[in-house]
């Protein structure tokens, strides 16, 4: 088959990121949390996205229910399920991060090989991967949407921490410990670090 992608010039004519963050006065960045399901991801990113918006920053959530229930819908918890999972994620947030806006985005990305994904579609500095440590003890005990329970009884295969590994990062830019502070607490932490990288000067 004719190598179809040397006729294609994807960012031919578009209005440059710069002129775009200028106009929406910030750094555009992908901010990637990993971490097991229920960690804390989705509740903290939430609250973050409120609190930048206050500060005048323009978010995008990405997570598994605007992502798992829309565009990657054919797809399952497998290696190969989640490395496609990341991959149409990663590139998703670059076309976000092109046009300006900073994406803040929730999966669980259990291992090195599909955090790889990001760093090598995204990259630095514009990737910040934010590790949300919980201990699976912790999150089996919150077990907020009854999914762990679940997997033990074998209802749900593939689960992460349970029968699908999940190796903690070591190349985070930021981490949250979850089993001791809150959501709150995490977030002030979070807007510390990020701000500055955030702020167009
Ligand atoms: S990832 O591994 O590909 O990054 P992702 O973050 O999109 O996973 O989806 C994780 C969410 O899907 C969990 O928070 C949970 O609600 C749900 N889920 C359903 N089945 C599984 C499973 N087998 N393993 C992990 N999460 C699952």
């Amino acid at each position: 088959m004719e190598n179809v992608r040397e006729n294609i010039f994807p960012d031919e004519g578009i209005l440059p990121r710069s002129v775009k963050e200028k106009f929406l006065k910030q750094n555009s960045r992908v901010i990637w949390f990993t971490g097991l399901s229920g960690a804390g991801k989705t509740t903290i990113s939430k609250i973050l996205e409120r609190e930048l918006f206050k500060m005048g920053f323009f978010c995008q959530i990405l997570d598994g229910d605007n992502i798992r229930s829309g565009i990657n819908n054919n797809l399952d918890f497998t290696e190969e399920g989640r490395q496609e999972n990341i991959r149409r994620i990663a590139e998703v947030s670059k076309l976000y991060l092109n046009s300006g806006i900073i994406t803040i985005n929730s999966f669980i990305t259990p291992t090195k090989e599909l955090r790889d994904i990001p760093r090598s579609i995204i990259g630095k500095p514009d990737l910040i991967e934010v590790y949300i440590n919980a201990s699976l003890e912790t999150c089996e005990e919150r077990d907020t949407k009854g999914l762990y329970k679940k997997a033990r009884e074998g209802k749900i295969k593939n689960f992460t921490g349970i029968d699908s590994p999940f190796v903690p990062p070591k190349n985070f830019e930021l981490e949250l410990k979850t089993d001791n502070s809150n959501a709150e607490e995490c977030v002030k932490k979070a807007l510390d670090y990020l701000i500055p990288i955030l702020t167009l000067r």
